[in-house]
């Protein structure tokens, strides 16, 4: 695989130090881009070309674009944290990178080399760096890695021209409210992702398929949904955009990888949290009827939901045709809390970090 090194072409015209202090007050999620992006072309024949970090701004794309008509897209999620010394560093940016190769060769696109995946990030936040948040809060720099298929055309095949993107986003809480429970609407007929469909690739027409039912959740007054499998409908995978955690007491549980749901970084990392604050952690299957059983009779004392934008979420009430019930009495459970800060503490460079995870720049 050819690795392309990144030109810089800097912005003459970034953004003031106060707007962007602004932007830092209060960021939100997804809602304001910094100054740059890095964009790496590849073309059937050449392999990956043309890498730059350019100003953000508009893309112009031929009106028969096939990612326009056939979805052929990726993409990822990781997030920068300042560290208390001043410098940055990211979490686990190998395994997103990994994650983006499964994604492509599910998607019949081509892999980018995980060094060329890291150097894109790297230069991105060196670049940008003063828009990456204090140290101290939970705020951080999400960096939204993609991929899309350029060539122009109708067609159904794999597109022989891709052009990779990387933008970034400085990122306070997903959820409005901060820690708050989130109410989730646990879904019986609709499903996200199918087993030998896109399943576990992490590609646009996964979230677009979730929309209808997010929608339908939102008119329920719930914030989430939770998805069951596709074939059986009954085992628990995952929400739209966390992974789950079925808290018994000591012991977490986390639904096991099916090829449909996502293989969540924030999931696995607080498996290995878990077992080094003592709990016991493990993959397994929970039922929807598990679900409401063991709540009901107590002995699922929390449940969470994870994910980097999310971070760690409680879930508070949860809807189903088959009745509606509240986890932890509506508040964050001690064990939810316990790993979120433990998790937190390593990504903001406050604790130990024995397993190797944050990438200095
Ligand atoms: N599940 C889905 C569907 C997601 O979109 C995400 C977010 O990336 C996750 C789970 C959590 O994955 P990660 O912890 O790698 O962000
Ligand atoms: C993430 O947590 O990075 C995600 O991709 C989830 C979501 C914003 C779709």
């Amino acid at each position: 695989m050819t690795t392309p090194t990144i030109e810089l072409k800097p912005s003459s015209t970034p953004v003031s130090a106060a707007e962007r202090e602004a932007v830092l007050a209060s960021p939100g999620f997804g809602r304001h881009f910094t100054d740059h992006m890095v964009t790496i072309r590849w073309t059937e024949g050449r392999g990956w070309h043309d890498g730059q970090l350019v100003p953000y701004g508009p893309l112009s794309l031929d009106p028969a674009t096939t990612v326009l008509h056939y979805a052929q897209e990726i993409f990822e999620g990781l997030k920068a944290y300042r560290q208390p010394d001043g410098s940055v560093a990211l979490f686990r940016p190998e395994a997103n990178a990994r994650r983006f190769q499964a994604s492509a060769r599910r998607m019949a696109m081509p892999e980018l080399p995980v060094e060329t995946f890291l150097a894109a990030c790297d230069e991105l936040v060196r670049q940008d760096i003063d828009w990456v948040p204090a140290h101290g809060g939970e705020e951080s720099l999400y960096l939204r890695p993609f991929m899309i298929a350029t060539e122009t055309g109708l067609g159904v095949k794999p597109a022989n021209e891709y052009l990779f993107i990387v933008i970034a986003s400085p990122a306070g809480a997903y959820f409005p409210g901060g820690v708050k429970p989130v109410s989730i609407w646990l879904s019986e007929d609709r499903v996200r992702a199918v087993p030998g469909g896109m399943g576990d690739a992490k590609t646009g027409g996964n979230y677009a398929a979730s929309l209808l039912a997010q929608a339908e959740a939102a008119a329920k007054g719930c914030d989430q949904v939770a998805y069951l499998d596709a074939v059986e409908h009954k085992w628990v995978e995952e929400l739209g955009g966390m992974n789950l955690y079925f808290v018994y007491g000591d012991k977490i549980v986390t639904p096991e990888l099916t090829g449909s749901l996502l293989a969540g970084i924030t999931r696995d990392s607080l498996l290995s949290v878990a077992r080094d604050l003592g709990y016991t952690a493990e993959e397994g299957r929970v039922s929807i009827d598990q679900w409401q059983t063991d709540s009901a009779n107590g002995t699922l004392t929390e449940v969470f939901a994870c994910g980097t934008a999310a971070v760690i979420t409680p879930v508070g009430t949860v809807k189903s045709a088959r009745g509606e019930w509240v986890q932890s009495a509506g508040s964050p459970g001690e064990v939810t809390m316990k790993l979120r800060d433990a998790l937190l503490d390593v990504q903001r460079g406050v604790a130990a970090d024995p397993h190797g995870w944050m990438h200095r720049l």
